[in-house]
């Protein structure tokens, strides 16, 4: 942002505009602990496994701003980087991941933006991931401000490929060999079929409890 930013003007909004997107990441993170606290006290259960939370760092929101060929600005800044405050929540199962989505989705304080199922429709290097983008509304002392949050949905098994293949692949620049991409796909194909036989793992055992309750 050295060179975005000019003046103490530009320094300030600057400020003010990250101090938005901290308050969201908090607004969210605290939303989704009561959720899960909320799940646990009804059905004795966890969705969430654990929630990571990060703010994108300057030097990341210029980047995406010059590949995607915008000028570097604050108001180009938080019209096309949607991800500058994230969440990521990880969870057990993937059955998991459609429940909290729908949670997500019930809050009538959350702005749902847009839905991009990596899960049915996984992308070409094999991830897979739920992501929503919303907006959660930040009271300050003379406004409300709409401040939207990147949600990464996924469950431990897609984060564990996609936190390696982000290390692997990363090191490459996207040009990788080919045989690099191909056993990286290879790769997300076990962990899917790890996380269906966990899924009916999972439902056989809640079924054998149900018939030993009966
Ligand atoms: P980005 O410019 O990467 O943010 O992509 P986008 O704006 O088209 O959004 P998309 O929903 O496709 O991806 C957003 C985020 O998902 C990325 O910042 C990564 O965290 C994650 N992601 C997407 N594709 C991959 C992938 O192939 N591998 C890994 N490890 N992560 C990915
Ligand atoms: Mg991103």
């Amino acid at each position: 942002m050295e060179n975005a930013i000019k003046n103490y003007e530009d320094v300030d909004s600057w400020k003010t505009i990250m101090f938005l997107y901290t308050s969201a990441l908090k607004e969210v993170g605290t939303k989704l602990e009561i959720l899960n606290d909320e799940f646990q006290h009804v059905h004795q259960y966890n969705p969430i496994e654990h929630i990571k939370t990060r703010v994108k760092t300057p030097e990341s929101i210029v980047k995406k701003l010059r590949k995607n060929g915008y000028e570097i600005s604050i108001e180009n800044m938080v019209k096309y980087v949607n991800d500058i405050a994230g969440v990521r929540l990880i969870c057990s199962f993937t059955s998991d991941i459609y429940r909290l989505a729908e949670m997500i989705g019930n809050q009538s304080d959350l702005k749902v933006l847009s839905i991009k199922d990596y899960i049915k429709n996984p992308k070409e290097s094999g991830y897979k991931s739920y992501h929503m983008l919303v907006s959660v509304p930040i009271y300050l002392s003379d406004s409300v401000v709409d401040t939207k949050v990147e949600i990464q949905i996924r469950t431990i098994a897609m984060d564990f490929w996609a936190s390696l293949e982000h290390k692997i692949y990363y090191k490459f620049e996207g040009n990788a060999p080919e045989y690099i991409s191909r056993d990286l796909r290879e790769c997300a194909e076990m962990v899917s079929s790890l996380d269906e036989k966990m899924l009916s793992l999972n439902e056989a055992i809640q079924k054998c409890l149900e018939e030993q309750e009966a």
